[in-house]
């Protein structure tokens, strides 16, 4: 009971506390599009433009932004869930300045969990709301738990597509559960692997069409990603795209991408930061 109370009390000082954190959920219909991909190399941009930048690996089991790293972390999210090590231990260091926390198995219990392991979870969260200026989170494909609580919580989603017609259909399924379910009102889209700009400005705006009559959420135009044999060779050496080939095809796109998202403010007003998270942590925790 006093837990309880604790914690309204610790949320409703959080509040007080206007964040500029931005939490980017990246995610996709379909698996293998380039979510990984796009989040790891915008993480490095990112970095490089001056901003503290945090990666969370929430791919369940995959460790995805991890592999393409080349990182080994020995600590994850369930390390920090049973009390064993603090999440700045947890945090491991990527290229370029970029933080990683692995979520390892800490995922599978994050919906539900007991009230000292949210009590250290909020923490962990106020912590990182004062270290960092971005977080992209990872997300997976699809719309399993993860990925719905994610997205829900995150303030911004951005949503890699590609152009095969099955990416089309299987983001639009997506993108509906997770504005009905999610409450995600806004996206940013990347096409990814497109064989030119007006291929991939096409798949924009049939999604966008359709997304916004029958969803009533907007989507903003972030750019596209060519097909880059360089994307695959960068997977291998498990070093960073835009590090290893920085005059690629792929590496030049993802700086425009880049450009657009950390530059140019997001067209509707957007509430900020963790605070989603947090609330949503509560909430779930008091249907217990
Ligand atoms: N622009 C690109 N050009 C060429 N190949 C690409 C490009 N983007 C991604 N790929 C290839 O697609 C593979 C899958 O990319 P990635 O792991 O980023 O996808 P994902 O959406 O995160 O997949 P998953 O759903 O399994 O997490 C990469 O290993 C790479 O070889
Ligand atoms: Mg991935």
């Amino acid at each position: 009971m006093d837990q309880a109370i604790g914690l309204r009390e610790l949320m409703k000082e959080h509040r007080k506390t206007q964040s500029k954190l931005r939490v980017i959920g990246v995610t996709s219909g379909k698996g293998g599009v380039g979510k990984s991909n796009v989040a790891a190399n915008l993480a490095v941009l990112a970095a490089r433009a001056g901003r503290r930048v945090l990666v969370l690996d929430a791919d369940l089991g995959l460790a995805n932004v991890e592999i393409l790293y080349g990182l080994k972390p020995r600590y994850h999210l369930g390390h920090l869930l049973d009390g064993d090590v603090p999440v700045r231990d947890i945090i491991a260091e990527g290229p370029e300045g970029v933080k990683v926390l692995p979520a390892g198995h800490g995922l599978q219990t994050l919906t539900r969990l007991d009230e000292a392991q949210r009590m250290r979870l909020v923490a962990a969260v106020d912590q990182l709301e004062e270290d960092f200026d971005i977080i992209f989170v990872d997300c997976g494909a699809g719309i399993g738990d993860n990925v719905l609580f994610f997205i829900g919580a995150a303030q911004e989603a951005l949503l890699v597509v590609s152009p095969e017609p099955t990416s089309l259909t299987d983001a639009y399924a997506t993108l509906k559960v997770l504005c009905q379910e999610g409450g995600a009102r806004y996206f940013n889209v990347v096409v990814n692997q497109a064989p030119n700009e007006a291929v991939a400005k096409d798949i924009f705006d049939k999604l966008s069409s359709v997304v916004s009559r029958f969803l009533g959420a907007k989507m903003r135009w972030l750019g596209w990603v060519p097909r880059d044999e360089n994307v695959h060779r960068a997977v291998m050496s498990q070093k960073p795209l835009v590090g290893l080939f920085p005059s690629s095809p792929a590496t030049r796109a993802l700086n425009s991408v880049a450009d657009t998202l950390f530059n140019e403010p997001p067209p509707i007003q957007l509430e900020g930061g963790l605070k989603f998270l947090w609330s949503r942590l509560l909430r779930e925790s008091s249907v217990h």
